[in-house]
């Protein structure tokens, strides 16, 4: 368990050495909780892009409630986990409702439980967003605190009661918000999964995993399912492909794109092989045979930058040779 002490350290620590991110900046709940939103599944240096493209484009909860769920989905692009995108945005029509009508009258709502009754958070971001916003004394877990509590405790598989049961024993109440977050920063800058920087750590002294730090936590083995599929782009007579949007449920749901198959597609004919791309996603592998075919019968096409299209796709068209502005 920490001691005053540590306790005291880790907060001098963040103090000094934190890095400088916009959304630390700021007390707007709105911005903070669209960081958090951003970096749930997302790296800092990628959720800063996507951070600064989600503020500059709504930057209010109303100004997302007002907008479509399409136009979400399109300054969400390439962030990938596109149900954060939808699930934000029925997070913010339903935080403007009135009170009557099971809202929060166009204001976030302050409290944990409030926050988690919301679409699309979850236990984590209800426990950040109220102590980093609101300053409430509730603890958060994350990948990189459940890290720092099995290396201090010596443990190779806590239980996720077990972290959540030490995160809310070590919280520092009276500053909640960046206690949670100096634990996270610990995990992410110094008790990293590999090169750990014990020399930097400032709990050190009380950590019983430092003789051994990569052994804690054991690594969890993820099993990755690959996927290997055909995709015949189809292209129109003015030179734009052909696209469509998925429905609003399963993978990419509510993205544009070409149709993919898992059935053989050589044979038909003026399909015209391009090449075969891979693209890793969390826990499938994908490999994806892209060829295109020019349909007469369809005079226009969708310009691709009109539409909100997942990183696979945007890699598919560019294979097909088609021109696609977006951002990966
Ligand atoms: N990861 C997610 N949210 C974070 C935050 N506020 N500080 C550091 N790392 C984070």
């Amino acid at each position: 368990m920490l001691t005053t002490d540590d306790q005291q350290a880790l907060l001098a620590w963040y103090d000094q050495h934190q890095r400088d991110l916009p959304w630390r900046r700021t007390n707007d709940p709105w911005r903070i909780l669209l960081s958090e939103i951003l970096l749930q599944q997302t790296q800092v240096s990628r959720g800063l892009v996507y951070w600064r493209r989600m503020v500059d484009t709504f930057p209010t909860v109303e100004a997302m409630a007002l907008a479509s769920v399409d136009a979400v989905l399109k300054a969400w692009e390439g962030a990938g986990y596109y149900s954060r995108a939808r699930r934000l945005h029925a997070l913010s029509q339903r935080v403007m409702l009135s009170e009557e009508n099971g809202g929060f009258n166009g204001e976030l709502p302050r409290t944990y439980a409030d926050l988690l009754s919301l679409s699309g958070i979850g236990p984590y971001t209800a426990a950040a967003v109220a102590s980093i916003a609101f300053e409430q004394p509730v603890a958060c877990v994350d990948g990189n605190i459940r890290r720092v509590m099995a290396r201090l405790t010596a443990q190779t598989d806590p239980a996720a009661k077990e972290v959540q049961a030490w995160a809310d024993a070590a919280l520092q109440t009276h500053r909640p918000g960046d206690w949670n977050q100096a634990l996270m920063e610990l995990g992410a800058t110094v008790c990293t999964p590999r090169k750990v920087r014990c020399g930097a750590c400032p709990l050190a002294s009380s950590c019983r995993g430092v003789d051994a730090p990569e052994r804690y936590p054991a690594p969890k083995k993820q099993k990755k399912t690959n996927v290997e599929l055909s995709v015949v782009v189809e292209v129109a007579l003015d030179g734009y492909p052909v696209l469509s949007q998925r429905p609003m449920s399963g993978m990419f749901a509510g993205l544009w794109g070409p149709h993919y198959t898992e059935e053989a597609v050589e044979h038909r004919s003026s399909v015209v092989f391009c090449g075969t791309l891979r693209h890793e996603l969390s826990h499938r592998s994908f490999t994806v045979h892209v060829h295109r075919h020019t349909n007469t019968e369809c005079t226009t096409g969708t310009p691709p930058d009109s539409v909100a299209l997942s990183a696979l796709d945007t890699k598919v068209l560019e294979l097909a040779g088609l021109k696609t502005d977006n951002p990966r």
